[in-house]
């Protein structure tokens, strides 16, 4: 079984001197993977708002549940698998959208894409990827991958990304709600860097017609104070940005695509007047089902059933948006009980291990996403060390599950958990 296999192959490497080169430890992989990357691109991925109160209330919030673990039970046959939207999935693990990977490997979405595929977890791809959909879906084969959306204020723009990720196989839109602005991110602005505005994160734009024709058509004329003064700096953001638009270098230099690409991105990405009346254009665009990612209260989860919205990610975006919102897993039985299984939820932000999996799958998830945890394994070993990471948190769920006592995932549920207030107590 999956937990066994992967224990013993690392054990038995050790024996001949080996050990693994991404920690299973999710706090060494931080170290580790801050190591191996750019000061900056740390800075961007492990960063939350403000004060950083959510990120770490992510972690507290999973820490307050406790497992209780039933003996004698015959574990030794598991299936760690579930159903979600029609498929089934050997593991109840999704990669979710993270942005900007070329700030970490130069393959960036290729490399999750091709470990995603050997995995067998499905990706979903994000609006501000390094690499297009089209590319990354090559990758994929067969394998189950979903589009994430952020909501342009141009339409025809959201249209087409629709367009694109259908044609592209995805099997589902993740439309992200709690980002129509950035957070105030105090680590990246006290280095003040942004990878949008180097021309990274901003492949699914660059590689669009209509972003393209957007570009022709409303070209953006820079104001006398917004041209960068012509520091070293800015004339090396200007070669990065130029290296980022998919055309030939020199060319690109030469017509100022690649500055305008970027101006408009940062015109036209997100639409804060965004609200539950502008749902029905998605639901009428397209038939694959749609997720909204964000949620964090009953009523938001009960208002996207009633619009006909066919799962929803109770997220906080990793703690990058809101400081000293509510953790997810805290968030969770209140929008559980709210949904009553009418349709799945997926929960992200904290979850660094086996046993956080099965905390959210017992107080009603059906699926986790990973986040930071495989960005982390990309900067240490590219493709594989993606991989390591997705092998740990199946091998350690699946002992998780078997050592509380249950053989399947519908064997889990509100009664393996106690919350540590309860467990003092008792
Ligand atoms: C560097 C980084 C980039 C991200 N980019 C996106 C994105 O483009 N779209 C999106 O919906 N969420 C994005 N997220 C949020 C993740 O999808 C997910 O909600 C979050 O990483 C979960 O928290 P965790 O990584 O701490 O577990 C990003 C997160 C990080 C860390």
């Amino acid at each position: 079984m999956l937990g066994v296999l992967r224990q013993t192959a690392i054990y038995r490497a050790g024996v001949s001197g080996r050990r693994p080169r991404v920690p299973t430890d999710a706090t060494q992989l931080e170290a580790r993977a801050r190591k191996a990357m750019p000061a900056e691109a740390y800075a961007y991925i492990a960063g939350g708002a403000g004060t950083g109160a959510t990120v770490r209330a992510n972690r507290e919030g999973f820490d307050r549940w406790r497992i209780v673990p039933r003996m004698l039970r015959d574990v030794s046959e598991r299936d760690t698998s579930v159903e979600l939207l029609g498929r089934r999935l050997a593991t109840p693990f999704l990669l979710c959208p993270v942005g900007v990977l070329e700030m970490v490997d130069d393959e960036a979405d290729l490399a999750v894409a091709r470990a995603a595929r050997a995995e067998g977890v499905p990706m979903i791809f994000s609006n501000q990827a390094s690499r297009p959909m089209e590319a990354c879906a090559r990758e994929l084969g067969d394998s189950p991958r979903w589009f994430q959306l952020y909501w342009s204020t141009n339409n025809d723009l959201v249209e087409s990304f629709v367009k694109r990720a259908e044609a592209s196989g995805c099997e589902a839109i993740v439309l992200t709600l709690d980002t129509t602005m950035l957070g105030w991110r105090t680590r990246d602005l006290d280095i003040a860097y942004l990878p949008f505005l180097r021309g990274k994160g901003i492949a699914q734009y660059t590689s669009d017609p209509v972003f393209r024709r957007i570009i022709a058509e409303e070209p953006v004329v820079l104001g006398k104070d917004e041209q960068p003064k012509p520091t070293p700096a800015a004339l090396r953001t200007l070669v990065q940005l130029t290296r980022a638009y998919p055309d030939r270098f020199v060319p690109s230099l030469r017509s100022g695509h690649a500055r305008a690409a970027v101006q408009t991105f940062t015109r036209i990405y997100s639409r804060p007047s965004l609200t539950w009346e502008d749902i029905p254009f998605l639901r009428e665009r397209t038939k694959l089902p749609i997720l909204l990612k964000g949620i964090l209260h009953p009523d938001d989860a009960r208002r996207a059933i009633d619009e006909g919205i066919d799962g929803i990610v109770v997220s906080n975006h990793g703690g990058r948006q809101v400081d000293g919102a509510t953790s997810t897993i805290e968030a969770l039985p209140g929008i559980a009980a709210a949904v009553d299984g009418r349709i799945p939820i997926v929960l992200d932000s904290g979850v660094r291990s086996g046993a956080d999996a099965f905390k959210a799958l017992a107080l009603g998830a059906t699926a986790v996403g990973l986040g930071r945890p495989y960005a982390y394994g990309l900067a240490i070993a590219g493709e594989a060390g993606v991989r390591e990471v997705l092998q740990n948190f199946k091998a350690d769920f699946d002992l998780t599950l078997g050592l509380s006592g249950c053989r399947t995932v519908a064997e889990i549920g509100p009664e393996a958990l106690t919350s540590a207030a309860e467990a003092i107590t008792a």
